[in-house]
């Protein structure tokens, strides 16, 4: 099906069973603890072997020499594959370093080695025996050394251009009497997703099955066909349950890999689960940035020159954070610049984690909001609102598909009761608290991609449908059902959905919050074209059907779906594609972000208070689902905000804090009372479902709204991320 004009009146606005709080059909599998994710497939690989990765110990050089004789003799060890051993590899299309390293390294806890043995404890045993002698080179680690020698990258369908231009930005903010001109930076961060990166592999002759922790099924058979130098035929990804990824499990890694290689080298299945401590250097991490940012304002609070410059770092080959790229549509302004440049770091890679660009963008620009509107003497809301764009502010001809920002700030600002926020910051006090309010806009684009899905109607009148789509916590199993069951008019009982496997039709999968619109509506063509498919076995025009109650209806005839099914059943497969409207139009989701705060005036400590996310992203298909979404980006956005940061080594190239007693994110206590509102809206422009993404909205904005609290709170501005309370115990005001 060709979403090429803007949808009408379909099925889905029935409404019987969209738009409903519905509870997450996995539900009782995942809460029960029988889902099996990739480690736990023991009933297809009852005699699988165990294989442990050895990650590189220096972070740029060679291998000098590898002794493997002990490791080789220690107890219940079949193989230790190596480059050395391991054959010809060639590199996926999605990842910068290869999964197999050695003898050249580059980037620390590479693999370099998975020894494969009866039991895990043997495994990890013997990997301890592994010697190896490396030869360092000097690498480059950091940021801000390498910021001059930083180029502007290549585009790429997800980066864009590196560079944007409009009117005369260096004339219009020198000209500007109200100016800003300041730099943020943010740390490198881990996914840090509870399931670590896991596969099992298994050969049956050339035919090779991983069931693995995968967000994009298509993607990674893909790479592992090419890495390993054979045909994506013979390649099948299963990944049905994923236990978190953000972003982290967008690409096969070493784990998938190396147990194909295991598996192939001992003649059994292999699996892998890579161990805690080596994710942080050994996968990829959002990567650090520094951002600049200038704007320049009439003194009436219009802005007249935006400015945002962003650097980053990545391996040889790797791509730069967007950070800048939401700064080209959020904000009104005749003249503009935004550049985004790319340095060569020996670090682990950078790549996409949740919200790659707006969330470490997000962080940057809406506290430099903040500091305008402060210098403009205006409220922060009201700032935002007066410079509104229903437009793309570098191509005006090109208007949003629906953007309703001024709507959020205002509902936003009326329920967290903003009125009561003194614009004089450090005036508030409890007790030993100094508290504080800050708010912040939110913003993430809407990304139109091709999804397609199978649906299979049997005669028990039950509808099955098939995609590759994934759940990667979500709630894809849920919003999928509600879909097929609107559309097919039955209920939500009588739809099976089965995900993530490649024997399925290619979905969009999980990654940058287009899954939930894209992967719906490939499930509705596929429901339109079965529903054709009863209509025609029926001989009635589809035009004339009329499906509910699991029967379809013509004039007076009156049939169940599972009579109209026959003896066989019926089958469907279509999938969404979509033509220019989303070149036409600028489909982006919005939002508000608010918080309150209270920093201890004695010790610093930062306690968030309460929380309220108002979000437009277009229908919202399960609210429960959608505000579940929401809530843990809310939190992710106070641990980036926080807590998070990967420590870097500049002398040796490698994150220290690499395991999740390192690596400080959120826990319950840290986050208090969150409220979320969507407001009430259809965008005829995204899809035929006429909705959108939230959960990477919901995170975009957070930080900064929770560094503007902190600021009005105590009077403090930190442009450097994570806000610990070192950067503010030398500067709180004095103790009463
Ligand atoms: Mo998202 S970072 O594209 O999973």
């Amino acid at each position: 099906m060709k979403f090429d004009t803007p949808a009408t009146t379909n099925p889905i606005d029935q409404l019987k069973v969209i738009g409903k709080p519905t509870d997450r059909i996995d539900g009782p599998v995942k809460t029960t603890g029988s889902a099996r994710y990739a480690y736990e497939r023991n009933a297809e690989a009852p005699d699988a072997a165990y294989g442990y990765v050895v990650g590189a110990g220096i972070a740029k050089g060679r291998i000098a020499s590898m002794d493997l004789s002990a490791a080789r003799a220690a107890p219940g060890v079949l193989a230790v594959v190596t480059a050395r051993n391991a054959g010809k590899l060639g590199k996926g299309d999605f990842n910068t370093a290869k999964l197999l390293g050695g003898p050249e390294i580059d980037h620390y806890h590479q693999a370099v080695a998975l020894v494969v043995a009866n039991t895990f404890e043997q495994a990890r045993a013997a990997a301890q025996l592994v010697r190896i002698d490396y030869t360092r080179s000097p690498g480059r680690f950091d940021l801000s050394a390498e910021m001059a020698a930083a180029q502007l990258p290549k585009p790429n369908p997800f980066s864009g251009e590196p560079e944007t231009k409009a009117g005369d930005f260096a004339g219009a903010y020198a000209a500007a009497p109200v100016q800003l001109d300041a730099t943020y930076t943010t740390p490198d961060e881990s996914h840090a997703m509870m399931e670590p990166h896991a596969s099992i592999a298994a050969w049956k002759g050339e035919k090779l099955t991983i069931w693995t922790s995968n967000q994009m099924i298509a993607w990674g058979v893909g790479d592992v066909a090419k890495t390993l130098g054979i045909p994506k035929a013979n390649v099948r990804l299963v990944s049905p349950f994923i236990g978190g990824g953000f972003g982290g499990k967008l690409f096969v890694r070493t784990d998938a890999v190396l147990a194909a290689l295991g598996a192939r080298a001992v003649r059994r299945p292999v699996k892998v689960a890579l161990q805690r401590p080596l994710m942080m250097n050994n996968t990829t991490h959002r990567p650090a940035t520094i951002q600049r940012i200038r704007i320049g304002a009439t003194r009436e609070g219009k802005i007249t020159a935006i400015a945002h410059e962003g650097w980053s770092g990545d391996l040889p080959g790797g791509q730069a954070e967007t950070a800048v790229n939401q700064t080209r549509l959020l904000y009104a302004g005749a003249n503009r610049l935004t550049t985004t440049r790319l340095a060569v770091l020996d670090l682990p890679e950078g790549n996409a984690m949740r919200a790659p660009g707006e969330a470490p963008g997000m962080m940057a620009l809406e506290i430099a909001m903040d500091e305008m509107a402060e210098k403009l003497g205006l409220d922060p809301v009201e700032f935002r609102v007066r410079n509104d764009t229903q437009v793309d502010p570098e191509k005006p001809e090109r208007p949003y598909s629906q953007r309703r920002l001024i709507e959020c700030l205002r509902t936003g600002a009326e329920r967290f009761e903003w009125s009561r926020r003194n614009a004089r910051p450090g005036q508030q006090r409890d007790g030993r608290w100094l508290v504080g309010m800050g708010v912040a806009a939110a913003f993430r684009n809407n990304l139109l991609t091709k999804s397609a899905a199978r649906v299979r109607l049997d005669n028990r009148g039950m509808v099955t449908v098939e995609t590759d789509m994934t759940d990667i916590g979500t709630g894809s199993y849920t919003i999928i059902a509600q879909t097929a069951a609107e559309t097919m008019g039955v209920p939500l009982q009588r739809v099976l959905v089965r995900l993530g496997d490649s024997a399925f039709p290619v979905s969009a999968g999980s990654g940058g919050q287009w899954g939930a619109n894209n992967s719906t509506s490939g499930v509705y063509a596929a429901c339109m074209k079965l529903r054709e498919a009863v209509a025609s076995k029926l001989g009635i025009a589809s035009g004339d059907a009329e499906f509910s109650d699991g029967m379809v209806r013509a004039g007076e005839r009156t049939v169940p779906l599972a009579e109209a099914a026959g003896a066989n059943g019926l089958v469907a497969e279509d999938g969404i594609e979509y033509g220019d409207l989303d070149k036409k139009y600028q489909q982006s989701t919005f939002g508000a972000h608010f918080v309150e705060v209270g920093v201890d005036a004695a010790t610093g400590e930062i306690r968030v208070r309460r929380m309220l996310a108002v979000c437009a992203a277009g229908r919202i298909l399960n609210p429960k689902s959608a505000r579940s979404q929401v809530i843990g980006a809310m939190t992710m956005g106070v641990g980036g905000a926080l807590m998070e940061e990967l420590s870097l080594d500049k002398r040796h190239g490698f994150f220290v804090n690499h395991d999740l007693a390192g690596y400080e994110v959120p826990v319950h206590a840290d986050i208090p009372h969150q409220d979320v509102i969507f407001l009430d809206e259809t965008d005829p422009i995204s899809s035929p479902m006429k909705a959108k993404g939230v959960g990477e909205l919901g995170m975009c904005g957070v930080a900064a709204a929770v560094a503007n609290a902190v600021y009005n709170a105590t009077g403090i501005r930190v442009r450097n991320y994570p806000i610990t309370l070192d950067k503010l115990l030398d500067r709180l005001p004095p103790v009463a």
